[in-house]
């Protein structure tokens, strides 16, 4: 059988507890022996109450929170990496060409222009030719003026902001994507843009793990259903 050219996910007794230092070492466990796979192709929509970790889900798959148990394997060409245990020059390498992660809100990069925040993109996934005509076509597509362009991001509005942060995340095509409330702070018309960007991104053949809480969004975006409330953890 010849393997898949997009990644799979698989995540398998995957544990996080929460240990806060500044309050007298608490801890707080989150997500116990989660459990789920993603193909090429799907949109996995994780669902479930306000705090039961989906975020967190997230933030691990991205490297941004150690595992305390379990392994997520991303399973792409013949390569496997566990996620769970790759160093972090892997994992940065991942972001570049493999993942990415819509956060709900940009972090702004401080003094760098809009327009170059999408065209790092592209440079760093290694981009043949002039990173800057697909920039300025996806920050069009998502309708960010071509005034604000030039200009730092921090004095944007919300949703300027979180298209600004969707289009440098869709500017490439990444073969695994996180998407966390990406329509969160949007109006209608470009909520409507970024169904059809996520929908295109499975289409192609990427694996999608997204929270969405607009359920029209998530009807029309996600392929499959996961309900956490099976692994919360007990407290
Ligand atoms: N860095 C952290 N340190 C300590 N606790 C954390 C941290 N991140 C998340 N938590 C806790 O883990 C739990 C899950 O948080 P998470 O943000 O994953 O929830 P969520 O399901 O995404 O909620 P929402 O729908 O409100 O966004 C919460 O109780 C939160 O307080
Ligand atoms: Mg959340």
């Amino acid at each position: 059988m010849t393997p898949p050219a997009f990644p799979s996910l698989q995540v398998d007794g995957l544990s996080k507890t929460f240990t806060l230092h500044t309050q007298n070492g608490a801890r707080l466990p989150v997500l116990q022996g989660m459990r789920f796979s993603v193909s090429p192709g799907e949109c996995l929509a994780l669902s479930g109450p306000s705090g039961i970790g989906k975020s967190t889900v997230l933030r691990l798959l991205y490297g941004n929170y150690g595992a305390e148990t379990g392994r997520m394997i991303l399973r792409q060409d013949e390569r496997e990496i566990d996620l769970a245990a790759a160093s972090p020059r892997e994992i940065l390498r991942l972001r570049k060409h493999t993942i990415g992660y819509v956060s709900q809100f940009l972090r702004v990069i401080p003094r760098v222009p809009t327009l170059e925040i999408v065209a790092d993109t592209l440079r760093n996934a290694g981009f043949a030719g002039d990173p800057l005509p697909p920039s300025k076509a996806m920050l069009t597509r998502l309708r960010i003026p071509e005034r604000l362009w030039n200009l730092a991001p921090s004095t944007f509005s919300g949703g300027e902001q979180q298209r600004v942060n969707l289009a440098r995340v869709f500017v490439h095509p990444f073969p695994v994507l996180l998407l966390d409330e990406p329509t969160a702070s949007l109006d209608a018309a470009n909520r409507q843009t970024v169904i059809e960007l996520i929908q295109s991104a499975w289409a192609r053949g990427a694996a999608v793990v997204g929270i969405f809480h607009d359920l029209e969004v998530r009807d029309a975006v996600a392929t499959r259903l996961l309900d956490m409330d099976q692994f919360r953890a007990a407290a």
